[in-house]
């Protein structure tokens, strides 16, 4: 038994905004941007638009595409929930009309995708559920301090969604083992320290004496994280290609998390694999978090660089640490573009 991959949708807020745009407020040019990310513009919510709005978006057309609406469990991955409580899951499965099936979300930021659909797996597998829609959705730029030039121009909101079915481990689809790990020592680097438990929300809001405004906010070390992505998704990538049993040449298409174009394209390089297999939208998303595997999947199939028989493999890597890849066959689906 396995858990297939039978449908696949994206939302995206309808706000596009340049680097251009971005550098009206913002100590930075678009030359810079470009160059040291990929990242060209960016989607950013409107006010009052919020992660479970993207996420209800997503769920409803990966539903279309896989052409049933019934599904036993609902899974959100996602690091910028509406509220931090509760979880956004339930109220998206009772905007998408699914009753009252066990809905949860889960947070492990950038692998949020790895993690999410071996959560959603893991369901199938155990006999809990026979199809689970699993979304990864952001309004991650409302977390982001809008004057940090180190954070502000790498961001993006969207969300993507998939719905699994119990299936046959042979199939097109058919999602194969995972590699996934963590590294706690390393939680520092990219964190926001404010809102949770340890300064506690109960202290005050924004600007309270003894929680530094930009505390609310992400901190991020970019050049170490930097590192760190590369060597852990290479060796994550490779891990996976062991399980399943591929070789590097026989990988057709590499979805590999866009935090930035030259984490992805060095991961490539190390794997000594050709550009022409790195699928990248980044130049037009920028970093969505759990979003970015599947928005990601979904530009390469309406563009045609992903077919049907394909080999794929995935990778991500993000706050945490925590890391994650698996690969599948690609199947046929029907996806709709995402405007
Ligand atoms: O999603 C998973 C987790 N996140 C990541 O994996 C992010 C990984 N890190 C990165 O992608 C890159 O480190 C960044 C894109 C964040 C930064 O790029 P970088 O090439 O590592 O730049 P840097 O932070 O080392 O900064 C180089 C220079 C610095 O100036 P000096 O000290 O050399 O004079 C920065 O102050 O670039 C400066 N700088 C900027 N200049 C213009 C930093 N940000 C900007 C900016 N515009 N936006």
């Amino acid at each position: 038994m396995a858990a297939v991959l039978a449908g696949l949708g994206g939302a995206l807020p309808a706000g596009v905004v340049t680097n251009d745009d971005l550098c009206r407020e913002l100590d930075s040019t678009h030359e810079w941007i470009e160059t040291r990310t990929g990242i060209s513009e960016r989607r950013m919510v409107a006010a009052g638009q919020s992660t479970r709005d993207l996420a209800v978006e997503a769920g409803a057309r990966a539903l279309k595409s896989a052409g049933r609406s019934e599904v036993d469990a609902v899974v959100v991955a996602t690091t910028s929930a509406d509220r931090l409580c509760p979880a956004v899951a339930p109220e998206v499965a009772h905007q998408l009309g699914l009753g009252t099936v066990p809905a949860y979300d889960l947070t492990s930021a950038c692998s949020g995708f790895l993690y999410g659909l071996a959560s959603a797996v893991g369901h199938i597998a155990s006999g809990v559920a026979d199809r689970v829609l699993f979304i990864g959705a952001e309004a991650f730029t409302t977390m982001v301090n809008p004057g940090d030039r180190g954070t502000a121009p790498i961001f993006g909101d969207g969300a993507g969604a998939v719905v699994l079915r119990r299936g046959r481990p042979d199939e097109p689809g058919a999602v194969g083992p995972f590699d996934l790990g963590s590294d706690g020592s390393l939680a520092d680097l990219l964190a926001i320290p404010a809102g949770g438990s340890r300064q506690r929300s109960a202290t005050g809001g924004p600007g309270h004496e003894g929680v530094p405004a930009e505390d609310w906010f992400l901190h991020m070390e970019g050049r170490p994280l930097y590192v760190q992505a590369v060597e852990r998704m290479t060796a994550s990538s490779r891990a996976v290609l062991d399980r399943v049993g591929w070789s590097v040449p026989d990988v057709d298409v590499f979805a590999g998390h866009q935090a930035n174009v030259r984490i992805v394209r060095a991961v490539a390089e190390e794997l000594e694999l050709p550009d022409d297999r790195v699928a990248v939208n980044i130049d037009r998303v920028g970093n969505t978090l759990a979003a970015s595997i599947p928005l990601l999947l979904i530009d390469a199939v309406v563009r045609g660089r992903l077919n049907p028989g394909q080999r794929v493999l995935l990778s991500a890597f993000g706050a945490g640490l925590s890391w994650g890849s698996t690969a599948l066959t690609w199947p046929d689906l029907s996806v709709e573009e995402v405007c």
